[in-house]
């Protein structure tokens, strides 16, 4: 059984290479050998521009669709929206009960984002929240790894918070061992051996048809009565003390692409390259990229480390061509534009596949809702059967 990830992405503009290389490519990579969950946190985008919402209704499939020019494979992955499941919000409500508000307030990204968008009101309830909604997403699904990047390890802090704080509020037992060995003394001591033997090659070895049998005889056996039978299953699987696991964060490596002037990529820098750019922009773009002023003259020698188009180089040329920049910039034996045209070669080989596996989306809309309506449909199961255990704790099964 492969283990859980989950991560999700806000759909406030169209995806830039720095998103691929942050990490886009690092899902890519993640969805053949774990059990993904990928989803459009639409709410989360809500939270920042409520007063903006054609954005977000302009690039929910958008986004989607960058996702699989990417190479996201459905057949691999699970791919969603947010706010087609309902019982995010119902975590996200029951969750806040008990999460004090001092936990919200001293997430750094919540006074980092007011000052960064100064020209948004984030005094708001819903961005207080932020985290907490984050939260429920993971925990919605028992996920195990979340990856994201550095900036959103608080969150996956907080989550883990959250979780404890739920379990250790519903989710332990009261006396478990006690109560346990009350359950056992309804049976024989036989059949405690064989449950307990069946049970240690179980948790050991994984196997199934253990499971199975113990589970059988556990549900059919007339002398248990329901709450003992959930306890001998929770005991049995290993998970009978916690509702809601802790995930853990799969910290990404940050995009080591910067943007066209330097600084980090963000489309709101107006320094980025989309993933689906086409031809000309990128190649336009990147012609206009600043280089080293001191290279005023053709003839003016220049320094790569004063350089931005130096960094392209370094993820993106082979060690020849990085030797040909060196030389040829330091004793000004290439132009500018002469050193720029490998990157342009190696960013429109990049995008190329992505452009065609984009082609069909765009032409057909139809697939890429297809798509996004399985996704959810089966997200929303596993999402279902936890908020059923959830309200059960919490005594909320009237
Ligand atoms: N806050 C994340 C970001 O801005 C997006 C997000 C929302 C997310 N819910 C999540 C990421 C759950 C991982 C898990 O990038
Ligand atoms: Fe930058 Fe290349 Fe021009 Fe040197 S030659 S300044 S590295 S673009």
């Amino acid at each position: 059984m492969k283990e859980r990830v989950l991560s999700g992405m806000r759909p406030t503009g169209a995806l830039h290479l720095g998103h691929y290389h942050g990490a886009l490519k690092n899902w890519v990579s993640l969805q053949s050998s774990m059990d993904c969950y990928f989803f459009v946190a639409d709410w989360h985008a809500l939270t920042t521009h409520y007063e903006s919402r054609e954005v977000i209704e302009k690039n929910v499939y958008e986004m989607v669709i960058d996702w699989l020019a990417a190479g996201l494979d459905p057949n691999h992955c699970t791919l969603f929206l947010q706010s087609r499941i309902p019982e995010h919000a119902e975590l996200f409500t029951l969750l806040a009960m008990g999460t004090p508000l001092g936990w919200l307030e001293r997430v750094p990204t919540y006074k980092d984002q007011q000052e960064k968008l100064k020209d948004k009101d984030l005094s708001t309830y819903g961005f207080l929240g932020y985290p907490l909604l984050q939260a429920a997403d993971i925990l919605i699904y028992k996920a195990k790894y979340v990856p994201v990047g550095e900036d959103q390890a608080s969150h996956v802090e907080l989550t883990r918070e959250a979780a404890r704080r739920f379990n250790h509020l519903y989710g332990r037992e009261v006396r478990f061992e006690e109560k346990l060995a009350l359950t056992f003394a309804k049976l024989t001591p036989e059949e405690v051996k064989r449950f307990e033997k069946s049970r240690k090659k179980f948790q050991e070895t994984g196997d199934l048809k253990s499971l199975a049998g113990a589970m059988d005889f556990v549900h059919n056996e007339p002398r248990l009565e329901p709450s003992d039978k959930e306890r001998l299953e929770g005991y049995f699987k290993g998970t009978g003390s916690s509702i809601l696991p802790e995930p853990q964060v799969l910290l990404t490596q940050a995009s080591k692409l910067p943007g066209l002037d330097g600084a980090k990529m963000s489309k709101s820098y107006n320094n980025s390259i989309a993933i689906r750019e086409d031809r000309a922009t990128q190649e336009s773009k990147v012609r206009k990229m600043p280089t080293d002023p001191a290279r005023v003259k053709r003839d003016d020698p220049g320094n790569p480390e004063r350089c931005t188009v130096w960094q392209f180089h370094k993820l993106y040329s082979d060690e020849k061509t990085q030797h040909w920049v060196q030389n040829g910039c330091l004793s000004a034996g290439i132009g500018c534009l002469e050193c720029k045209q490998p990157i342009i070669d190696a960013i429109l080989l990049e995008q190329q596949p992505m452009l065609e596996r984009a082609k069909r989306y765009i032409e057909e809309p139809r697939l890429v809702r297809d798509i996004i309506d399985a996704g959810t449909e089966k997200a929303r199961i596993t999402a279902r059967e936890t908020m059923k255990d959830v309200r059960q704790a919490m005594g909320l099964n009237y």
